[in-house]
């Protein structure tokens, strides 16, 4: 399946993608994030909870000490950092198979970390290339999420036109 390259000239523009990307949702679905540090992760993660209608008074934020943060939206999101696990079987103990088959959206920072474990979903690859422009990389794994990215991709495209 071809991957989609996106490049975004601002954080806002980061968080109008991540809007889109929420928008596109219409049923569980599972998104591996990578990125290195201010790659825009947390940017993009704010814009998809948005465009899963969770309140805007609930800050979005990377869940590095707390694991896993839960939001509630048209989907529930379950928000989690792989940044401060040191194995696969850490990922397994917070539960996150029953979260990944449930009826909720799923969102894995630092997915890169555990690429075993991790081989259905939409992948998020975050690069940095210059101060304001980051480079961000789509590539499904699997069809339900090649269908996602094919609704993304008709979002971002027609949102741009207008
Ligand atoms: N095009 C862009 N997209 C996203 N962020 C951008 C962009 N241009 C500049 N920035 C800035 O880059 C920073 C991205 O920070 P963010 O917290 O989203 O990164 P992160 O990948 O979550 O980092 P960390 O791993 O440290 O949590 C912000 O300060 C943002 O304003
Ligand atoms: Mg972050």
């Amino acid at each position: 399946m071809p991957d989609w390259i996106v490049t975004t000239r601002s954080p806002e523009e980061t968080r109008r993608l991540g809007n889109f990307l929420g928008q596109a949702v219409e049923r569980p679905v599972l998104f591996l994030l990578s990125g290195d540090l201010g790659a825009g992760k947390t940017c993009l993660a704010q814009g998809l909870a948005g465009g899963l209608d969770v309140p805007e008074d609930e800050p979005v934020t990377s869940p590095t000490y707390t694991l896993m943060n839960q939001y509630k939206g048209r989907f529930d999101l379950f928000h989690f950092d792989l940044y401060r696990l040191s194995q696969p079987e850490d990922l397994l103990d917070l539960g996150f198979d029953e979260y990944v088959g449930g009826p909720g959206v799923v969102l894995v920072e630092w997915a890169d970390r555990f690429p075993e474990v991790l081989q259905e979903g939409l992948l998020i690859r975050m690069d940095w290339e210059s101060v304001d422009r980051r480079r961000i990389r789509f590539k499904a794994l699997d069809e339900s999420h090649e269908t996602l990215l094919e609704r993304l991709k008709n979002l971002w495209e027609k949102g741009e036109g207008s």
